[in-house]
């Protein structure tokens, strides 16, 4: 049986773990966990994971568990400072995206790991999904000819969670970019089979949400809900989505401000150069609703594969063949089918000493592009991306 440590066992690892791990195999228990908020963590657990310890301090929780494993689950500006103390145990590793969230936390992890024997697998479930693997499988089979133009899109319904939980404090997660689209460009990289070395983006922020309104006002105090377009009865009624009972306001000063660069990006625009000489292009937008859209398009002289995550298909036209066909895989999977994947994954280097599909080098390209494109869009520039050296 397999003994995993968890460092923040919090809503994302706590199901990861609870569904997803358990529907792979259910023969391995949490035995230790570092985690402030002991009584919520322990919601979020398996009856048969309820003997686990919570200790105060990573070490103890290695010495005395005994863990044959690790994941990281705490909020995104811890991930770099638990990676960097948890290296030492040369433990297999599942950590949380983004694997840092400023440029010191990026070089000092690519530090601590370039010589480490420590496997690293980055929860990045979309290079994982069973669309995407069959979308590299033909490119890399030639179906496209050479990789020339990429474009990925990311239309997210759900994004009022960037304004009403914790992902509206700007300090933890650094912005958009480095939370959302550190997925898009670590699986646009792996389509293109080369990284991104140049990057030009612009954004809008301030104009949907955040405001002047308290920072703890939620709908079940403030005399505009009735009015309110994201109230809970109004966003029932148009069908809008998002937090269906009372909730933090999206419109409060607690969702940062343009004037310090301290709010999430509503939209943004990434113009990219890869190092094989390929362009192409990235639009995230978190206001839409209902219908979303997640995917990417590759073309090359001899065709185009394109592949969209809500719909659950693939599209494969022949430029000079008078063929175009379409695949579907299984639906209903978490993260697209990407997190049960993961979790095979994680499986197997824990088991067999497996190699992680999703590495830390992956982690690292992830950010840097992510930092790059945040000062595009920051200063109007192109930035030149700073490439891992491994
Ligand atoms: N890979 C994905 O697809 C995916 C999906 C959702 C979230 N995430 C990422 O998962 C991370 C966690 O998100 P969440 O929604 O689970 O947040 P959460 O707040 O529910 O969980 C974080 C946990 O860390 C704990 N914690 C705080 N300080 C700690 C410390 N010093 N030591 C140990 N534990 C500490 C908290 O008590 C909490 O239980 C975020 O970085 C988020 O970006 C990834």
């Amino acid at each position: 049986m397999i003994r995993l440590g968890v460092i923040g066992l919090g809503l994302r690892v706590g199901h990861f773990i609870r569904e997803t791990m358990n529907s792979v195999d259910p023969d391995f228990r949490v035995v230790g966990v570092v985690d402030p908020g002991e009584a919520k963590s322990r919601e979020k657990m398996r009856d048969c994971d309820q003997d686990a310890v919570f200790y105060n301090s990573i070490d103890e929780m290695v010495r005395l568990s005994k863990p044959d494993a690790l994941l990281v689950g705490t909020r995104c500006n811890l991930h770099t400072p638990m990676a960097l103390e948890i290296e030492k145990y040369h433990l297999p590793v599942f950590l949380e995206k983004p694997v840092a969230i400023t440029m010191n936390q990026a070089l000092e992890l690519e530090n601590a790991y370039r010589n480490s024997s420590t496997p690293v697998l980055v929860s990045f479930p979309l290079r994982m999904t069973p669309l995407h693997r069959r979308a590299v499988e033909m490119i890399r089979n030639g179906a496209v000819g050479d990789v020339l133009h990429i474009t990925g899109l990311n239309y997210v319904p759900y994004g009022t969670v960037y304004y009403e939980y914790g992902y509206r404090n700007y300090d933890i997660t650094g912005g958009l970019f480095l939370q959302k689209a550190t997925h898009d460009f670590d699986y646009i990289m792996d389509l293109a089979g080369s990284p991104i070395t140049a990057i030009q983006a612009n954004w809008i922020r301030g104009r949907v949400f955040g405001g002047d309104k308290p920072e703890d006002l939620t709908c079940a105090n403030c005399p505009e809900a009735g009015r309110c377009p994201e109230s809970p009865e109004n966003r029932k009624r148009d069908d809008a989505g998002g937090v269906l009972n009372d909730h933090l306001c999206v419109f409060s000063k607690a969702c940062g401000n343009v004037e310090e660069n301290s709010i999430n990006e509503e939209a943004s625009n990434s113009i990219f150069e890869f190092a094989n000489g390929a362009i192409g292009t990235y639009a995230q937008l978190v206001f839409v609703r209902r219908e979303g859209v997640r995917g990417a398009s590759v073309s090359g002289p001899k065709g185009k594969v394109s592949f969209d995550w809500y719909r659950n298909e693939l599209n494969y036209v022949e430029h000079h063949q008078p063929f175009s066909t379409t695949v579907k895989p299984g639906a209903g999977l978490d993260h697209f089918g990407g997190d049960v994947e993961l979790a095979r994954n994680f499986f197997d280097m824990i088991r067999n000493g497996g190699k992680p599909q999703s590495t830390i080098q992956d982690g690292l390209r992830s950010v840097f592009t992510c930092l790059a494109a945040r000062e595009a869009a920051q200063t109007g520039k192109k930035v030149i991306v700073r490439q891992v050296e491994w």
